[in-house]
């Protein structure tokens, strides 16, 4: 009996997406590690937690590929690119990939409607809604950058900035700060 409940073509479409979200992972740690070492502490913490909420996208796709009866395949995960040469850099590199996920989840949820998948429908309403939420948070960065005096934002708006992003709560867990109560 054939327990798989999702196509070809869309097991392989999640199965992709998981690469990207894995490789936005990446990419959110690269900078993450390229700030921290410039001496933007608080644009790391940012980064760092956010690479964070990136897996936490990753493991919710292939619960969903698992759950439907499919096959997760594990695939290597492009390098991400080179260091940002500024904190604008930084930002608007962040914000173009996050634009580049969103068409991809959007191909899925194309996919999905063509085939009649509701399920696979239905999940990837929770990515777009996420999608949006993170095309707004990299937003947010540039416009706060761009108070800040955008790509000639000098040392002490940067510094601010910094400061503030330190403080910003993000929705992702650090791994030093789980427990066993709260994993
Ligand atoms: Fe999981 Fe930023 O997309």
């Amino acid at each position: 009996m054939n327990t798989n409940r999702l196509s070809k073509s869309l097991a392989a479409a999640l199965n992709t997406q998981m690469t990207n979200e894995a490789r936005a992972s990446e990419i959110y740690l690269s900078f993450g590690a390229w700030a921290e070492h410039e001496g933007f502490s608080g644009i790391a913490n940012f980064l760092f937690r956010h690479a964070q909420e990136e897996r936490n996208h990753m493991m919710k796709i292939l619960e969903y590929i698992l759950k439907r009866g499919a096959e997760v395949q594990v695939s290597a995960i492009p390098a991400p690119p080179e260091n940002p040469k500024s904190v604008h850099d930084c930002f608007e590199q962040i914000f173009a990939h996050e634009v580049d996920n969103t068409k991809a989840i959007y191909k899925i949820v194309k996919m999905s409607l063509e085939e009649e998948d509701w399920a696979t429908w239905s999940f990837s309403q929770w990515l777009v809604q996420e999608q949006t939420e993170e095309e707004t948070l990299a937003l947010n960065l540039l416009d706060k950058l761009k108070i800040a005096g955008g790509a000639k934002a000098g040392s002490e708006s940067l510094y601010t900035l910094d400061r503030d992003l330190e403080q910003s709560p993000d929705d992702a867990t650090l791994a030093q700060d789980v427990t066993a109560e709260n994993p």
